[in-house]
């Protein structure tokens, strides 16, 4: 299970940083600013638990829904039949943004760090390359990886808009990589997960007669990883996705709840809302925990697309949005707090901590008599990772700097999908107390089309005649 912990974004009248932001209104949430803002929390939460009653909002009817779970696994049990002697050892998956950061987060936090290091026998699963950018050393690196091993190799191609430039690319390589491998074989060794109607990738796929997975109509690709998108590359890898369903499930049911106080989302959302009202314009996430690391980068791609805005719902400019960083306790303690505790008191920080991990390990009792380390020895890594969380965490609260912790009892697949879920709403909520659209991204098109001009697709000229590109650059600026 996963808990929220405020007190450390709450000021304290009395000066007494124990008790959370020593005597700070105005970096700390205040009694005052909870008791204001509690019209339009409620009416934020109102607002997004009616379009989910209604069904309307597709993420939210994920975690029940029963289909995709027993497609997923279907799939798994017919890949395996169809391959060689049943071996798949290695998968690829080809996508970007919201077709990628969430099976990278579930993979990391399910799956051991040294998954694609075990040996084919000892692994739940396949090996698992997620190539969620073009670099040709990435790309190139993973094709000399499997290439000894293509035909037991599947490839997952997954783009809900069925033509995005950098998995349009990985696609045509991959395909034409089997196609030569295998001859007509080749297409055992694809599963496409797009839109099940329309589209290029859609339309390649059953021409070429691949297996196919849906990506909803009515789910946005960082709102995606409950549903093929995710679900299936994570039963391939042995990842329990009855478990991470449930998980979700039951944040929604916890998320439904309208006593804000009794509701991790609303409450969520509206510290992050007043936090920002009060200049924390940047939204620190830090997982004590390797595992969790990459959850930070799915909720950065969900916060910063669903929130980052000109535009509010009345078309009014706004140019609103925290910004949303990634920083690993206790890695950036000796990189980024520094800056964090003392520098511009414009960051609102969430801890994710971990209280039983999935490994520990004993610190021996060695070099009793050595001050610099003898006082280590007998505790565990464990102890000293959460150690390390509550000593920032204290020291953040010391120069009013607000905080709450998300506490996952151990990192299960239901706990998980708690955290997907609770974060999906959190940013729907927050949404509506921004007043723009969370579940749009305009701002991403100007940059997909240069893209369409620069590699010469017919339609883009006027963009193609606007842009100038190195070799024909203005010497002037040129150092
Ligand atoms: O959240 C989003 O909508 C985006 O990040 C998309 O997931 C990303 O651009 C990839 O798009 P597609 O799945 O259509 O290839």
């Amino acid at each position: 299970m996963i808990h929220v912990y405020w007190k450390n974004c709450f000021s304290d009248d009395k000066a007494d940083s124990s008790r959370g932001i020593a005597g700070a209104p105005k970096h700390g949430i205040t009694e005052q600013d909870l008791q204001k803002l509690h019209p339009a929390l409620q009416k934020a939460h109102k607002a997004v638990q009616d379009d989910i009653d209604a069904d309307k909002l597709g993420f939210a009817k994920l975690p029940t829904r029963t289909d995709y779970r027993r497609q997923a696994r279907q799939l798994v049990a017919k890949k395996y039949a169809e391959f060689p002697r049943q071996t798949i050892t290695d998968m690829v998956i080809l996508g970007i943004g919201g077709s990628a950061l969430g099976n990278i987060a579930l993979q990391a936090a399910l799956n051991p760090l040294t998954y694609n290091l075990m040996s084919d026998t000892d692994r739940p699963g396949p090996r698992l390359f997620v190539l969620d950018n073009v670099d040709p050393a990435l790309v190139g690196e993973v094709i000399q990886a499997i290439r000894p091993r293509l035909k037991t190799t599947l490839v997952n191609v997954i783009s809900k808009s069925g033509e995005t430039a950098e998995t349009a690319a990985q696609f045509m390589i991959f395909r034409n990589l089997l196609r030569r491998a295998l001859g007509k074989d080749f297409a055992r060794n694809i599963v496409a997960t797009t839109d099940l109607n329309k589209g290029t990738l859609h339309d390649l796929a059953r021409k070429d007669g691949y297996d196919m997975l849906a990506v909803p109509d009515d789910v946005g690709g960082r709102f995606s990883v409950l549903t093929p998108v995710g679900l299936f590359p994570a039963a391939m890898c042995g990842i329990n996705i009855n478990q991470l369903l449930a998980g979700a499930a039951d944040m929604k049911r916890r998320c439904a709840v309208r006593d804000w106080r009794k509701n991790p989302a609303t409450l969520l959302a509206g510290l992050k809302f007043l936090a920002y009202q009060k200049g924390k314009v940047m939204d620190v996430m830090m997982p004590y925990s390797n595992r969790l690391y990459s959850l930070a980068d799915w909720y950065r791609q969900l916060w910063a697309e669903s929130l980052g805005k000109a535009l509010n719902r009345k078309n009014k400019e706004v140019f609103t949005g925290p910004t949303p960083i990634k920083a690993l306790g206790t890695t950036d303690q000796h990189s980024q707090v520094q800056l964090y505790r003392d520098g511009p008191n414009d960051k609102f920080f969430q801890f994710l901590e971990v209280a039983k991990h999935p490994q520990n390990v004993a610190i021996p009792r060695d070099f009793a008599n050595v001050a610099g380390m003898g006082y280590l020895g007998g505790h565990t890594l464990e102890q000293l990772l959460n150690a390390e969380k509550l000593a920032t965490e204290y020291a953040l609260a010391v120069n009013q700097r607000p905080s709450v912790t998300i506490r996952f009892d151990a990192i299960t697949p239901h706990s998980v999908g708690e955290f997907i879920y609770l974060y999906e709403m959190v940013t729907s909520i927050a949404g509506e107390l921004l007043d723009v659209n969370t579940y749009d991204q305009p701002a991403v098109e100007l940059g997909k089309h240069a893209t369409f001009a620069l590699m010469g697709r017919g339609g883009f000229d006027v963009i193609r005649k606007n842009i100038k590109p190195y070799e024909k650059i203005d010497k002037t600026f040129l150092a």
